[in-house]
């Protein structure tokens, strides 16, 4: 099932849900890359979480947060994210440690075709609380229809 949008198009989805470039303060040395909240992202950061060892057909995700903002770096490895907020639909593949995508609340994520090495690294604006996750699309999709987000 798909949403279709009764008025104006509001700004795209893909816009909501930029790719972020991260600054390479590497050297001779090696690479570093440094995320600061609110400056290099558009949050404070209250909680990190990574991902790992999930096979290539496993699909993760599969939800959206009524208040949690997201950005999602596969800081090794790679792995695709399909973002829908049940109007729009598009795929990032994550693969490169410096470049993240930021996911605002209220749309809806699957991580899917991990590579083997792959790590998501998951910064969080919000501490862990299960209620303010939806995990079915079909609630999902009546709740932005309803209150016409
Ligand atoms: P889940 O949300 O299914 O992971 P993903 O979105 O990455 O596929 O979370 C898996 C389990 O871990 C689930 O029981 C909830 C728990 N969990 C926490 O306790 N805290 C957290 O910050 C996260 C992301 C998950």
């Amino acid at each position: 099932m798909q949403l279709t949008r009764s008025g104006n198009e509001n700004v795209s989805l893909r816009k909501r849900c930029p790719l972020l470039s991260f600054k390479d303060l590497g050297d001779e040395r090696g690479k570093l890359v440094v995320i600061e909240g609110g400056i290099a992202i558009p949050f404070e950061i209250k909680r990190v979480f990574y991902i790992y060892d999930s096979d290539a057909d496993v699909i993760r995700g599969q939800h959206a947060n009524k208040i949690s903002e997201f950005v999602l770096i596969n800081v090794a490895g790679k792995s695709k994210v399909r973002i829908t907020d049940g109007y729009e639909e598009f795929t990032v593949e994550l693969d490169k440690p410096m470049t993240g995508v930021y996911i605002p609340r209220m749309v809806w994520k699957d991580m899917y075709d991990f590579s083997n090495d792959s790590v998501l690294l998951v910064l969080a604006s919000t501490h862990y609380d299960a209620n303010e996750y939806i995990r079915d699309y079909d609630e999902y999709l009546k709740i932005m229809e309803a209150e016409n987000l």
